[in-house]
């Protein structure tokens, strides 16, 4: 190929499923990225709350450069250094005696799905096979996962969907006890929704799943996919809830940008997974497994993690500012860097207006539904690009508020 590519040639090679805006970026370091104009962007997207790190972060570019040049790839015929090594990590830092790897989060919970139903399978037969899950909630692409998901827009117009999913309100604990019985073998769960609206789960909420699923010998399962890996302001929400579930899914951040993907669970749970039972070819690859190694070292310590709840302070209050200036948010929340602005009344529906001007005054951001405004920028990103980065945030909502 002899010129650089161009955006048009998205619309001529690239199956259509994906809409991207017109800047390609080329390049990133830290929490700013450049584009083939050589344009500069704060980055307060991350990926999808992918690059923990920021761009190119020297301890990850180190584990990839190193692995690159020692060994690639071996499929699961053999195992490999990074792979437990990065399975021993994740066990001693969490609640889980057992991992899975695999390569994103789709495929971490269609592991867990899979899990969950042959464990209840072997342990108490056929009919415990029921899932509960809940409205507007998101666990990937994959069939079994977007209908496991409660947005029926992802699961609609492929044919009929594997069947004994039922959804319950999140954060509504009755709407699950009118759902659960002794069929049921799994509830699954985002902590804190991230698609659906970046929506905190109630406390009690979680605790009460805890207690539902104990009640009828049900597995509890935490997508962690979004909120794993620090974003919280722990290594995953769990931790800060104080709810353990029996089985956790963690993709995204924990790579930083590599894909990988891991399903924790526990020595009582995990011998379902016997010899056979599933795989994937990448799952456990030496590359990524030393990715997320290094990630999740550098993450789980107490100063990156107290760094993201400082941090937190600071998107909040910049917002608020934001607000008292213009009006156009009805309530900001979030936990860590998982930040969502809910758009007021007037503004009902417009938070995805707000991406187009934030990129033409240099910021990228998120939506989370066409109401909320979402940032999830990198777990280190710098104050002073937190300030510019609001600065010009700030100059898209004007434009937003003048209708320009
Ligand atoms: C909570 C949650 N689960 C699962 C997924 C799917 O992960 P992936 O796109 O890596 O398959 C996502 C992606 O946004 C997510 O937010």
């Amino acid at each position: 190929m002899s010129q650089a590519p161009t955006r048009a040639d998205f619309d001529q090679y690239m199956v259509p499923n994906y809409a991207p805006q017109r800047a390609i970026p080329v390049r990133g370091e830290g929490s700013r990225l450049w584009d083939q104009e050589g344009r500069e962007y704060i980055d307060f997207a991350g990926g999808i709350a992918v690059n923990g790190l920021g761009h190119c972060h020297p301890v990850l570019v180190e584990a990839l450069t190193t692995q690159a040049n020692k060994l690639w790839h071996l499929a699961n015929v053999y195992t490999n250094e990074p792979a437990l090594a990065l399975a021993r990590s994740l066990v001693e830092r969490t609640f889980a005696d057992k991992v899975y790897l695999c390569s994103s989060g789709g495929e971490a919970n269609e592991a867990a799905l899979k899990l969950a139903r042959r464990w209840a399978h072997d342990h108490h037969g056929e009919h415990k096979h029921r899932i509960v899950s809940f409205s507007q909630s998101f666990h990937g692409r994959t069939f079994f996962t977007v209908s496991v998901g409660g947005q029926p827009k992802y699961s609609q117009g492929f044919g009929p969907v594997p069947g004994g999913i039922v959804h319950g309100q999140f954060n509504d604990l009755d709407s699950v006890r009118n759902l659960i019985d002794d069929d049921t073998c799994a509830v699954m769960v985002e902590p804190m929704q991230g698609e659906g609206g970046v929506i905190p789960a109630d406390p009690a909420f979680l605790q009460g799943l805890r207690d539902l699923c104990d009640a009828f010998d049900a597995l509890l399962i935490f997508d962690e996919v979004q909120t794993g890996a620090g974003r919280t302001g722990s290594l995953y929400a769990y931790q800060q809830y104080g709810v353990t579930p029996d089985i956790l899914t963690s993709a995204k951040a924990l790579g930083g940008g590599f894909p990988v993907g891991a399903m924790l669970t526990t020595d009582r749970v995990a011998p379902a997974m016997a010899i056979g039972t599933h795989g994937s070819t990448y799952g456990g690859n030496p590359l990524a497994s030393a990715v997320a190694l290094a990630a999740v070292g550098f993450i789980d310590t107490p100063e990156v993690l107290e760094g993201v709840k400082r941090r937190h302070d600071l998107f909040r209050e910049h917002l608020e500012t934001i607000n008292r200036q213009h009006g156009v948010f009805k309530e900001i929340r979030g936990m860590g860097l998982l930040i969502g602005a809910e758009m007021a009344p007037e503004y009902e529906g417009r938070a995805k207006d707000i991406l187009p001007l934030a990129l033409e005054e240099g910021l990228m951001a998120l939506i989370a539904g066409p109401n909320v405004l979402r940032m999830a920028p990198s777990l280190v990103i710098p104050e002073a690009d937190i300030a510019e980065g609001m600065a010009r945030l700030e100059r898209a909502v004007a434009r937003l508020v003048a209708g320009q």
